[in-house]
């Protein structure tokens, strides 16, 4: 009986977003980390605010401290992320400049950064979530300032600043919203038309217990028809999807997670190798979930729980491996 470590099992990268104070400071949050994972991405400390937190300064300890730790235990560090329209500092925001000054600040700001990371980080989200819910282009203060076709000059610029890093465009709901799926795949593939040096798109998969199997393979295999390398990217399963206040992680919601767990895994694992650029769930431990402060209830969405031991959600994806 195969048990693991995930990235011994996996035919692709298999990682987690780390929270980096838990990484610096709790041994069975490293302990996970460096047994199970050969991919690591940064949940916080390489967004806009926290590594460029004023106009002339930027803070690179937390992330240098992750690169580092990637470095000795042998991982991949994936980039997130370069242009968001939040995790914004506020002399971002409130940013006064023309449009001029504007490409300066987005240009500086890849170029500082992926140059700082050249050939430690391995592939980068350039633009998260650029997409609405209507699945028209977000009008982000990049928008607003840039124009639409501000992706495809920060794409470029990403190519020019580190030419051996995988671009990704990175964003959500493409397994529950057709809206949201067709406008990122409609971007995705201008893009691409245009000749925009992008490699790969990430599907974040914040996902929950009552978004069909078919609808997560679909995900999948949409994002793979345009041809690019797909990232499964933050992925997280909740079973308390109407975020009820009192339930309790039961023995069969943790049975109903283990087996969409590996339904995802196995319609991912079913990609051309060359397009599966791995799959990244979104922090390690129940304990540690966004998704407890995001919904302001009982969630365990992650393979680990609270104690950092392995939940039947481990085991649906060692069995889809
Ligand atoms: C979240 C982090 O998990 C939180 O700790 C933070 O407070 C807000 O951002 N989509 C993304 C991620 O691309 O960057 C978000 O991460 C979750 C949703």
């Amino acid at each position: 009986v195969r048990v693991g470590p995930l990235r011994e099992l996996a035919p692709f990268p298999m990682g987690a977003a780390v929270n980096v104070s838990l990484l610096r400071s709790r041994a069975a949050y490293q302990g996970v980390m460096t047994t199970e994972y050969n991919s690591i991405t940064a949940e916080n400390s390489m967004k806009f605010g926290a590594l460029h937190p004023s106009a002339t300064t930027y803070n690179w300890t937390d992330a240098d401290y992750l690169v580092s730790f990637a470095q000795q235990n042998k991982m991949r560090v994936h980039g997130h992320t370069l242009l968001w329209y939040t995790s914004l500092p506020t002399w971002v925001t409130s940013f006064s400049g023309d449009s001029t000054a504007w490409e300066d600040l987005m240009r500086s700001h890849i170029q500082t950064v992926m140059t700082h990371f050249k050939g430690q980080v391995a592939s980068w989200d350039v633009v998260n979530e650029a997409i609405d819910d209507a699945g028209a282009l977000r009008n982000s203060v990049w928008r607003q300032h840039l124009g639409d076709r501000y992706i495809d000059r920060a794409f470029q610029y990403a190519r020019a600043a580190d030419p051996t890093a995988l671009l990704f465009y990175n964003d959500y709901g493409n397994e529950y919203s057709t809206a949201r799926r067709t406008g990122i795949i409609n971007l995705v593939t201008a893009l691409k038309s245009r000749g925009v040096p992008i490699d790969g798109i990430g599907l974040q998969m914040h996902t929950s217990s009552n978004t069909s199997d078919a609808n997560i393979a679909n995900a999948i295999n949409t994002a793979a028809a345009t041809g690019l390398k797909v990232h499964v990217s933050e992925l997280d399963i909740s079973m308390n999807p109407s975020f009820t206040a009192t339930t309790t992680f039961t023995a069969s919601l943790a049975a109903a997670q283990k087996v969409k767990y590996k339904a995802l895994v196995m319609a991912y694992k079913a990609l051309p190798a060359a397009q599966r650029h791995g799959i990244t769930t979104w922090n390690v431990s129940d304990a540690d979930t966004w998704r407890r402060g995001y919904c302001s209830c009982p969630e365990w969405p992650l393979p680990f729980d609270d104690n950092y031991a392995k939940k039947p959600a481990y085991d649906g994806i060692v069995e889809a491996l």
